[in-house]
């Protein structure tokens, strides 16, 4: 195998960013440190911990993950506290914890899957071509990043865009509960079929799922949300076909807001 094709491998294996200046070796994490250079007093060195999400001990890591996400009491805090925990292995390769972006007070809540690229750059969800597209589903309803809350089920990029495992997806999952928790929306837009099957659970694929509104239990709110599925942009945006359906759906989510709002409960 010659240079060339090592570095197309590891391209389309995922890993199709530059975390360090320098390249390392993670085969040699193991090679204790020359006797010479060893305090007499140090440490002895751990031994290597295989890496991979398939390697997470997912009790005790989703234990930990429950707990932190319930501890936090306010957005801010829920940021620290995905931003300091280590459980998910997604962390270790992104450039950014990717958390929200929009109005934390609004009414409407955007669920996506995963950071790309462009989001890892920026720390911000959807600003990359999807964003873009989606930015443009919501205007032709009136919607603005003023008027909705958007987050994604996966707060890091997974590598090269791979889809994430569902270990990884365990451990997110009460993040996005306490997130939605705390921002309290009165409605959800979930963006393809990652983040409909975790909040509303089951298998069922997204064809089936959008456009119905469901409703979605959050632990530690009283009431479940109505919750509209509809296909993700990046989705969109190789299936040019199914904007049409993505139209109706943004169409019945416009419908049900004004109906919220004109309700004499609507504070
Ligand atoms: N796709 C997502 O699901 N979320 C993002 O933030 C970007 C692309």
């Amino acid at each position: 195998m010659n240079l060339w094709s090592a570095l197309r491998l590891q391209f389309e294996w995922g890993a199709d960013e530059a975390l360090e200046e320098a390249a390392r070796d993670r085969l040699c994490v193991a090679a204790p440190p020359p006797q010479s250079l060893t305090h007499p007093l140090a440490a002895p060195t751990p031994p290597a911990r295989p890496v991979g999400p398939s390697m997470i001990p997912a009790a005790p890591a989703l234990a930990r993950a429950v707990a932190a996400a319930e501890s936090a009491t306010t957005l801010a805090e829920l940021r620290a506290a995905l931003a300091a925990f280590e459980g998910c292995a997604l962390r270790d390769t992104a450039t950014h914890l990717v958390f929200s972006d929009g109005n934390p007070a609004a009414r409407l809540m955007l669920i996506g899957e995963a950071p790309g690229a462009e989001e890892d750059r920026a720390g911000l969800p959807f600003v990359g071509p999807s964003g873009q597209l989606l930015d443009r589903m919501l205007a032709s309803i009136g919607i603005d990043r003023t008027r909705c809350l958007i987050t994604n089920l996966i707060p890091w990029r997974p590598p090269g865009n791979r889809n994430p495992s569902d270990t990884e997806v365990a451990l997110c999952l009460p993040f996005l509960h306490r997130h939605i928790a705390l921002a309290r929306p009165r409605h959800l837009l979930l963006l393809g079929g990652l983040a409909s099957k975790a909040l509303l659970g089951g298998k069922t694929g997204i064809t089936r799922l959008r456009g119905t509104w469901r409703e979605v239990a959050i632990p530690g709110l009283a009431a479940p949300i109505p919750a509209l599925a509809t296909y993700h942009p990046a989705y969109l945006l190789r299936m040019p076909g199914a904007k049409r359906a993505a139209w109706a759906d943004l169409v019945a989510l416009r419908l049900r807001l004004d109906a919220a709002a004109a309700a004499p409960s609507a504070s």
